[in-house]
Protein backbone atom coordinates (compact mmCIF):
# COMPACT_ATOMS: atom_id res chain seq x y z
CA UNK A 1 0.00 0.00 0.00
CA UNK A 2 1.17 3.78 -0.76
CA UNK A 3 2.46 5.47 2.62
CA UNK A 4 1.07 8.79 3.25
CA UNK A 5 3.11 10.79 5.32
CA UNK A 6 1.79 14.23 6.23
CA UNK A 7 3.04 17.18 3.99
CA UNK A 8 1.54 19.82 6.99
CA UNK A 9 4.05 17.74 9.67
CA UNK A 10 7.11 18.54 7.35
CA UNK A 11 6.20 21.84 6.52
CA UNK A 12 5.71 22.44 10.46
CA UNK A 13 9.37 21.17 10.65
CA UNK A 14 10.71 22.89 8.00
CA UNK A 15 8.97 26.44 9.23
CA UNK A 16 11.07 25.49 12.36
CA UNK A 17 14.11 24.19 10.65
CA UNK A 18 14.64 25.50 7.37
CA UNK A 19 18.44 26.40 6.29
CA UNK A 20 19.18 29.75 5.06
CA UNK A 21 20.26 29.71 1.63
CA UNK A 22 21.76 32.86 -0.23
CA UNK A 23 18.73 31.51 -2.87
CA UNK A 24 15.81 31.05 -0.68
CA UNK A 25 13.45 33.69 -0.33
CA UNK A 26 12.35 34.87 2.98
CA UNK A 27 9.20 33.22 4.46
CA UNK A 28 6.47 35.12 3.00
CA UNK A 29 8.48 36.78 0.07
CA UNK A 30 8.76 35.50 -3.88
CA UNK A 31 11.85 33.76 -5.28
CA UNK A 32 13.20 35.33 -7.89
CA UNK A 33 12.98 33.12 -11.02
CA UNK A 34 16.73 34.27 -11.91
CA UNK A 35 18.29 33.15 -8.72
CA UNK A 36 16.39 29.76 -8.29
CA UNK A 37 17.59 28.56 -12.09
CA UNK A 38 20.92 29.70 -11.43
CA UNK A 39 20.94 27.77 -8.62
CA UNK A 40 19.70 25.15 -9.84
CA UNK A 41 21.70 25.20 -12.04
CA UNK A 42 25.14 25.29 -10.55
CA UNK A 43 23.16 22.80 -7.18
CA UNK A 44 23.31 20.12 -10.44
CA UNK A 45 26.87 17.99 -10.07
CA UNK A 46 28.10 20.46 -7.27
CA UNK A 47 27.42 20.93 -3.26
CA UNK A 48 25.16 23.27 -1.41
CA UNK A 49 28.84 24.58 0.51
CA UNK A 50 30.90 25.22 -2.77
CA UNK A 51 27.96 26.72 -4.69
CA UNK A 52 27.31 29.29 -2.35
CA UNK A 53 30.76 32.11 -2.86
CA UNK A 54 30.43 31.26 -6.33
CA UNK A 55 26.87 31.82 -6.70
CA UNK A 56 26.81 35.36 -4.40
CA UNK A 57 29.68 36.22 -6.32
CA UNK A 58 28.31 35.27 -9.99
CA UNK A 59 24.65 36.95 -9.05
CA UNK A 60 26.86 40.79 -8.07
CA UNK A 61 28.78 40.31 -11.45
CA UNK A 62 25.30 39.24 -13.32
CA UNK A 63 22.17 40.95 -11.37
CA UNK A 64 19.90 39.91 -13.77
CA UNK A 65 19.38 37.91 -16.83
CA UNK A 66 19.11 40.19 -19.00
CA UNK A 67 22.81 41.45 -17.37
CA UNK A 68 24.00 37.81 -18.11
CA UNK A 69 22.66 37.61 -21.67
CA UNK A 70 24.31 40.65 -22.59
CA UNK A 71 27.80 39.40 -21.53
CA UNK A 72 30.51 37.78 -23.14
CA UNK A 73 30.14 34.15 -23.50
CA UNK A 74 33.93 34.22 -22.34
CA UNK A 75 33.55 36.24 -19.38
CA UNK A 76 30.38 33.77 -18.51
CA UNK A 77 33.00 31.19 -18.68
CA UNK A 78 35.66 32.98 -15.93
CA UNK A 79 32.73 33.63 -13.72
CA UNK A 80 32.20 29.94 -13.69
CA UNK A 81 35.68 28.78 -13.62
CA UNK A 82 36.45 26.72 -10.44
CA UNK A 83 32.28 24.88 -10.44
CA UNK A 84 33.81 22.67 -13.30
CA UNK A 85 31.12 20.69 -15.72
CA UNK A 86 32.01 24.08 -18.15
CA UNK A 87 28.85 22.56 -20.80
CA UNK A 88 26.67 23.91 -18.02
CA UNK A 89 27.93 27.58 -18.18
CA UNK A 90 27.70 27.37 -21.84
CA UNK A 91 23.72 25.84 -21.77
CA UNK A 92 23.60 29.12 -18.88
CA UNK A 93 24.44 31.61 -21.43
CA UNK A 94 22.60 29.88 -24.19
CA UNK A 95 19.28 30.30 -21.60
CA UNK A 96 19.95 33.57 -20.27
CA UNK A 97 19.84 35.20 -24.26
CA UNK A 98 16.34 33.32 -24.42
CA UNK A 99 15.16 34.26 -21.60
CA UNK A 100 16.13 37.56 -21.95
CA UNK A 101 14.38 38.31 -25.25
CA UNK A 102 11.08 37.12 -24.21
CA UNK A 103 11.02 39.38 -21.33
CA UNK A 104 11.62 36.63 -18.04
CA UNK A 105 11.17 32.47 -17.91
CA UNK A 106 8.24 31.14 -18.39
CA UNK A 107 6.14 29.68 -15.64
CA UNK A 108 5.37 26.02 -16.92
CA UNK A 109 7.35 22.62 -16.00
CA UNK A 110 6.50 22.12 -19.89
CA UNK A 111 8.17 25.63 -21.15
CA UNK A 112 11.04 25.17 -19.08
CA UNK A 113 12.16 21.64 -19.78
CA UNK A 114 12.51 22.90 -24.04
CA UNK A 115 15.25 25.24 -22.41
CA UNK A 116 18.98 24.97 -22.53
CA UNK A 117 20.18 23.12 -19.66
CA UNK A 118 16.99 22.11 -18.12
CA UNK A 119 16.03 18.92 -17.47
CA UNK A 120 12.84 17.47 -16.00
CA UNK A 121 14.28 17.59 -12.29
CA UNK A 122 15.23 21.34 -12.95
CA UNK A 123 12.22 22.23 -14.77
CA UNK A 124 10.36 21.21 -11.48
CA UNK A 125 12.65 22.87 -9.11
CA UNK A 126 11.85 26.15 -10.69
CA UNK A 127 8.04 25.58 -11.30
CA UNK A 128 7.90 24.79 -7.44
CA UNK A 129 10.26 26.96 -5.75
CA UNK A 130 10.01 30.40 -8.67
CA UNK A 131 6.58 29.87 -9.74
CA UNK A 132 4.73 28.04 -7.04
CA UNK A 133 3.78 24.92 -9.53
CA UNK A 134 2.39 22.04 -7.08
CA UNK A 135 4.72 19.47 -9.22
CA UNK A 136 7.83 17.58 -7.02
CA UNK A 137 11.84 17.35 -8.21
CA UNK A 138 12.55 14.07 -8.05
CA UNK A 139 16.72 14.37 -7.21
CA UNK A 140 18.55 12.12 -5.19
CA UNK A 141 17.27 13.25 -1.60
CA UNK A 142 14.13 12.89 -3.00
CA UNK A 143 14.49 9.04 -4.19
CA UNK A 144 16.00 8.45 -0.69
CA UNK A 145 12.87 9.28 1.12
CA UNK A 146 10.84 8.09 -0.84
CA UNK A 147 12.29 4.69 -1.03
CA UNK A 148 12.60 4.77 2.54
CA UNK A 149 9.42 5.65 3.43
CA UNK A 150 8.10 2.67 1.52
CA UNK A 151 11.17 0.41 2.23
CA UNK A 152 11.32 -0.65 -1.84
CA UNK A 153 13.12 -3.71 -2.00
CA UNK A 154 13.11 -3.06 -5.87
CA UNK A 155 16.58 -2.07 -6.35
CA UNK A 156 17.92 1.65 -8.37
CA UNK A 157 18.05 1.63 -11.18
CA UNK A 158 15.17 -0.49 -11.76
CA UNK A 159 13.11 1.55 -9.20
CA UNK A 160 13.66 5.23 -10.62
CA UNK A 161 10.06 5.37 -12.51
CA UNK A 162 7.96 3.39 -9.64
CA UNK A 163 9.68 6.04 -6.79
CA UNK A 164 8.70 9.23 -9.41
CA UNK A 165 5.13 8.08 -9.51
CA UNK A 166 5.11 8.02 -5.38
CA UNK A 167 6.93 11.36 -5.34
CA UNK A 168 4.37 12.77 -7.70
CA UNK A 169 1.55 10.90 -5.02
CA UNK A 170 3.45 12.95 -1.88
CA UNK A 171 1.92 15.86 -3.68
CA UNK A 172 -1.69 14.85 -3.75
CA UNK A 173 -1.86 15.92 -0.14
CA UNK A 174 -4.01 19.53 -0.10
CA UNK A 175 -1.70 20.51 2.19
CA UNK A 176 1.45 20.19 -0.40
CA UNK A 177 -0.67 21.67 -3.32
CA UNK A 178 -1.26 24.58 -1.14
CA UNK A 179 2.33 25.81 -0.19
CA UNK A 180 4.91 24.41 -3.36
CA UNK A 181 8.24 26.17 -2.94
CA UNK A 182 8.04 25.23 0.95
CA UNK A 183 7.30 21.39 0.05
CA UNK A 184 9.94 21.30 -2.31
CA UNK A 185 12.65 22.62 0.17
CA UNK A 186 11.32 21.01 2.75
CA UNK A 187 12.02 17.57 0.58
CA UNK A 188 15.82 18.49 0.07
CA UNK A 189 16.57 19.80 3.67
CA UNK A 190 14.73 16.70 5.00
CA UNK A 191 16.76 14.43 2.50
CA UNK A 192 20.11 16.69 3.71
CA UNK A 193 19.85 16.80 7.27
CA UNK A 194 17.90 14.30 8.48
CA UNK A 195 16.96 11.32 6.13
CA UNK A 196 21.06 11.26 4.86
CA UNK A 197 22.43 8.31 2.71
CA UNK A 198 24.29 7.10 6.24
CA UNK A 199 22.89 6.89 9.89
CA UNK A 200 19.71 8.82 9.08
CA UNK A 201 18.27 10.76 12.04
CA UNK A 202 15.29 9.27 12.15
CA UNK A 203 14.55 9.64 16.07
CA UNK A 204 13.90 13.51 14.68
CA UNK A 205 12.07 12.99 11.51
CA UNK A 206 8.88 14.47 10.72
CA UNK A 207 7.84 11.67 8.58
CA UNK A 208 9.41 9.09 11.32
CA UNK A 209 5.77 8.11 11.39
CA UNK A 210 4.61 6.51 9.08
CA UNK A 211 7.68 5.65 7.34
CA UNK A 212 8.42 1.51 6.24
CA UNK A 213 11.74 2.56 6.62
CA UNK A 214 12.24 3.21 9.72
CA UNK A 215 9.46 0.47 11.06
CA UNK A 216 12.40 -1.77 9.56
CA UNK A 217 14.79 -1.14 11.77
CA UNK A 218 17.68 -0.44 9.02
CA UNK A 219 16.43 2.35 7.06
CA UNK A 220 19.67 2.91 5.78
CA UNK A 221 19.74 -0.16 3.36
CA UNK A 222 17.13 2.10 0.82
CA UNK A 223 17.02 2.65 -1.69
CA UNK A 224 18.51 -0.66 -2.66
CA UNK A 225 21.34 -1.07 -4.77
CA UNK A 226 21.39 -3.52 -7.89
CA UNK A 227 23.87 -5.96 -7.25
CA UNK A 228 27.23 -5.50 -9.38
N1 LIG B 1 19.80 21.03 -4.00
C1 LIG B 1 19.23 21.29 -5.18
N2 LIG B 1 18.44 22.35 -5.11
C2 LIG B 1 18.50 22.80 -3.84
C3 LIG B 1 17.92 23.87 -3.15
N3 LIG B 1 17.10 24.71 -3.77
N4 LIG B 1 18.19 24.01 -1.84
C4 LIG B 1 19.02 23.15 -1.26
N5 LIG B 1 19.60 22.13 -1.84
C5 LIG B 1 19.35 21.96 -3.13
Amino acid sequence: ARVTPSASSLLDWYARQRRILPWRALPGQSADPYAVWLSEIMLQQTTVVTVMPYYERFLKRYPTVHDLAASPLQDVLSAWAGLGYYSRARNLHACATIVSARGGFPDTVEQLQALPGIGAYTARAIASIAFGVPVVPVDGNVERITARLHAMTEPLPQARRQLDKLAEHLNHDPDARRAPSDFTQALFDLGAGICTPRRPSCLVCPWRNPCKGHETGDPARFPVKAPR
